[in-house]
């Protein structure tokens, strides 16, 4: 992980690049049971190198809390490694640019269970798998068995809301609550 870290750390594949300060290459246990993938750093991600340490992050804490995890149980990641300029979405072509980190983060930290939060997330990684998307709201809260790229192991994809979304919508909260305590059941029935 070492390696790879360094390795994002000198991509220069995107124009990402350009605007950042520091890469983002995620952070948490090797190898992993979870692996939590957001969209891309914000701000407060691209100052100082941490995933999910600003607002959203927070929020993060406090669900995963309530379904008995911490940040150190889980490998936190997103589809790009470089804050995109004042927040925008990722690209299509960065995205793809970048996906090859984590295809290489998914090989090495051998995780059960993929967690693609909010729609872009979610849209990359089911395309990244080959699995239609009919719409984010069809497939949150539900798990989706892949084969894992490199191996072929067996891996599930639970998609769930970006914790960030209740900043701008706070009636989204319900959802992105139940969305984490299917999560958990999730999980506990892989046990
Ligand atoms: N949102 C993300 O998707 N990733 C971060 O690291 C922070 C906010």
């Amino acid at each position: 992980m070492e390696a790879l870290a360094g390795q994002i750390g000198s991509c220069r594949k995107c124009a990402l690049a350009l605007s950042r300060t520091r890469t983002v290459p995620g952070e948490g246990p090797a190898p992993c049971r979870v692996m939590l993938i957001g969209e891309g750093p914000g701000k407060k991600e691209d100052e100082s190198g941490r995933p999910f340490v600003g607002r959203a992050g927070a929020i993060l804490s406090d669900l995963l809390a309530r379904i008995g995890l911490s940040r150190e149980d889980v490998f936190i990641t997103s589809v790009v490694k470089c804050r995109p300029p004042a927040n925008r979405t990722p690209g299509k072509g960065e995205i793809a640019a970048c996906m090859p980190f984590l295809d290489r983060q998914i090989a090495v930290l051998s995780p059960a269970v993929l967690v693609p939060m909010g729609r872009v997330a979610t849209s990359a990684i089911f395309s990244r798998y080959g699995v239609s998307f009919p719409s984010f709201r069809e497939v949150r809260g539900r798990s989706v068995l892949v084969s894992e790229m490199e191996t072929g192991r067996e891996m599930r994809i639970v998609p769930v809301y970006h914790p960030a979304v209740i900043t701008h919508n706070p009636p989204a909260r319900a959802a992105l609550e139940e969305d984490f305590m299917r999560l958990g059941e999730i999980l506990a029935d892989l046990h």
